[in-house]
């Protein structure tokens, strides 16, 4: 964006409480604050720097979310729950004037931003390019409901997209039902939007290796890596590929450029 990065204090009390202090002048200023909601006290950070912002004169706030966390409670699954994706969208709304977020779990979620400009930008063309340099094959979607998305990636590799079945059973414990796919000696790439434990990844990339793929890739745009994901995946993948959302040992795409073309649009 060629924007100045604004200088800011932030630290924590001993019982934890967050601290933040802006120690530049705003005033007059279309300003840009960059956080991800996740882990939880990046929201409260979150809240409180928009209120912090909102105690100058800014032209403008527009709030940033590379990796929206509790996207996936995006509906009621047992009677009694939050939805939590909205509760968390209600609460940035009330302080910005514009919002941003980077492959949103569920698309629906920007429909809870309805006071405002909310943009979703997609990392498949990033994600494509990355694995087009790689020469793979074949691009597998882990379940069906992402087997869009793995299409898209696979017409910017320039090859063929497939996806298998999952459930979920909790959040540590998937199923895959066994498929046979066309992966003998290829080099194939397992996408997905997020890894959380790693679970998913894992019980794909096992039917690839049982069906001979040469080589296994895993990509996904919000590399969370839960307890010990990094080793467990290591030991199945042949690599293994983030984006900078959530910037982690496995980053290697940016999707900053896509980020600062769109708000500077
Ligand atoms: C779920 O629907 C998401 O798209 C991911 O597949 C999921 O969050 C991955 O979680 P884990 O790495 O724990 O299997």
């Amino acid at each position: 964006m060629k924007a100045k990065l604004a200088k800011m204090e932030i630290k924590r009390f001993p019982d934890d409480e967050c601290y933040v202090r802006i120690d530049d002048d705003l005033d007059d200023q279309d300003v840009f604050l960059v956080q991800t909601t996740w882990p939880d006290r990046n929201i409260v950070e979150l809240f409180l720097l928009q209120d912090a912002i909102r105690e100058f004169d800014v032209s403008s706030l527009t709030t940033v979310v590379p990796y929206f966390g509790y996207a996936r409670q995006d509906k009621q699954f047992k009677p009694g729950e939050p939805i939590s994706a909205r509760a968390i969208a209600r609460l940035i709304q009330a302080g910005t004037d514009e919002f941003v977020t980077v492959d949103v779990h569920a698309p629906s979620v920007i429909d809870w931003f309805d006071k405002l400009s909310a943009k979703n930008i997609p990392a498949y063309p990033e994600i494509g390019k990355h694995l087009k340099t790689k020469g793979v094959e074949l691009i597998l979607s882990p379940d069906e409901g992402r087997a869009s998305n793995a299409k898209r990636v696979a017409d910017v590799v320039n090859c063929e997209a497939d996806f298998l079945v999952k459930e979920r059973l909790d959040g540590e414990t998937v199923v895959m039902t066994p498929k046979r796919l066309d992966v003998k000696g290829k080099k194939v790439a397992i996408v997905d939007d997020i890894i959380s434990t790693g679970g998913t990844i894992i019980k794909a990339a096992e039917q690839l290796r049982k069906q001979n793929a040469a080589k296994i890739f895993a990509v996904c745009t919000h590399g969370v890596f839960a307890g010990n994901a990094i080793p467990k995946l290591d030991a199945v993948c042949d690599e293994v590929c983030t984006t900078d959302t959530i910037e982690n040992p496995k980053t290697c795409i940016t999707v900053a450029p896509q980020i600062a073309r769109i708000v500077n649009e």
